[in-house]
């Protein structure tokens, strides 16, 4: 097993930023050198249009594209390569399920089930179908240790349900979802499952044939792999049946002046020129993931978790909003300061070389449940060390100690 620090010099960041302490994984991690080389590589010694040309260097270029596909399918233990769309971002493969599936099969009446954390990704376009189709929107809503309980999902899940979305992690509280349950539960209604595993994939595996999934998303992004390229997986049978989102260059079988027919999967979703490098690089930082091993990285986020919660529970100033069970909380925590702004946390955390997100991480229907405008926001990944939450910790002092006389009023 390497070293934390030993891992920690994969990330030319850290070399090139010696200061920093970046705690925004959970926006997007930052990069190891074999992903950024390998699609350097891509572009300097294959680079062309896949698909598209009968030459040897397009006909490279797109065995590398499928190559990486085939990469994902087995990442995901997904049956088919096929059933392995790229997009542009967990955002475009949510927005192409709810276009291609959900205006298709949503009707009057019907109840599309999204849980109170959703990312507005999983969310907003959602309203978009229910608008369109007079369907009704209801949400899972959480206890008070920020879970969804058993309850909650027996008695919203109903007959009635055609489509639920749920977060296998919540960007903003950190929890664990059971998501294994809440599809039995969708599955037993005959409801279809749109999983949205961006915050747990560079954390956790995820095994679509044992999950039993139906479509899932997430973004290379937070996941040691590049900017630009994302992930939707669904099961053959449901995308063969479902039109296209986008229409374009090389997703068609034959176009007419009136009409078209569409090209198989998984070409009939990936319409344009595709980013091969931003394949290459998604296909890199899996083999990065499983390089380290996902035993590991799940034991750094344990430690790094409780020795966290303890330290901010040792600052009588800061409120935490995560679960009371640290087993249920992922790489993401939470906080505000009793009296001050996050944004100002955030601004002066930046003055001491500390990398947050504050504000409402696209989350606006969770901040206004649980009654805030905003939080403090802190994501782990394989790179942070107990020293970075001790630094972290250090600067809250300092807040603390400049915004006493507001903080005491609260
Ligand atoms: N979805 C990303 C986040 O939670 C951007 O920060």
């Amino acid at each position: 097993m390497r070293s934390i620090e030993d891992i920690k010099k994969d990330f030319p960041i850290f070399t090139n930023q010696k200061d920093i302490v970046y705690l925004d994984s959970g926006a997007t991690s930052q990069k190891p050198l074999v992903v950024l080389e390998a699609e350097k590589k891509y572009y300097e010694n294959t680079n062309a249009n896949p698909y598209r040309g009968a030459y040897k260097l397009s006909v490279d270029s797109t065995s590398i594209y499928n190559t990486a596909r085939h990469k994902v399918a087995t990442f995901l233990n997904a049956k088919y390569d096929e059933e392995i769309i790229f997009t542009k971002n967990a955002t475009e493969a949510l927005n192409l399920i709810t276009f291609s599936y959900g205006l298709d099969n949503v009707m009057a009446d019907d109840e599309i089930v999204l849980s109170i954390m959703e990312h507005h990704s999983n969310l907003v376009p959602w309203q978009r179908v229910a608008q369109a189709k007079n369907a009704k929107l209801n949400y899972l809503y959480l206890n008070k240790d920020y879970e969804i309980d058993d309850f909650e999902i027996e008695t919203k899940i109903t007959k009635n349900t055609k489509i639920v979305g749920i977060l296998s992690v919540s960007n903003v509280l950190g929890t664990v979802v059971d998501i294994k349950k809440i599809i039995a539960k969708a599955h037993q209604v005959g409801a279809v499952v749109v999983l949205d595993i961006s915050q747990s994939i560079a954390h956790m595996p995820c095994d679509v044939q044992d999950l039993d999934a139906d479509f899932v998303a997430f973004s290379a992004h937070k996941m040691f792999g590049p900017l630009g390229i994302g992930v939707l997986y669904g099961k053959k049978e449901l995308l063969e049946k479902m039109n296209p989102f986008l229409m374009g260059g090389d997703m068609i079988e034959y176009v007419y002046e009136q009409s078209t027919t569409f090209a198989p999967l998984p070409h009939k979703f990936e319409a344009g020129t595709q980013n091969v490098g931003g394949a290459v690089g998604l296909m890199t930082a899996i083999d990065y993931i499983l390089s380290i091993g996902y035993s590991q990285i799940q034991m750094h986020d344990r430690e790094l978790i409780t020795y966290c919660i303890e330290k901010l529970k040792s600052l009588p100033y800061i409120t935490l909003l995560c679960p009371k069970d640290v087993n249920h909380i992922s790489s993401v925590i939470s906080f505000n300061i009793n009296g001050v702004h996050p944004h100002d946390v955030s601004t002066i955390l930046d003055f001491n070389g500390i990398c947050i997100r504050s504000g409402n991480h696209c989350a606006q229907p969770l901040m206004r449940y649980l009654g805030i405008d905003s939080t403090c926001r802190i994501s782990f990944s394989i790179y942070n060390t107990k020293e970075d939450i001790d630094k972290l910790a250090n600067a809250l002092e300092k807040i603390y100690v400049k915004f006493k006389k507001y903080i005491d009023n609260k």
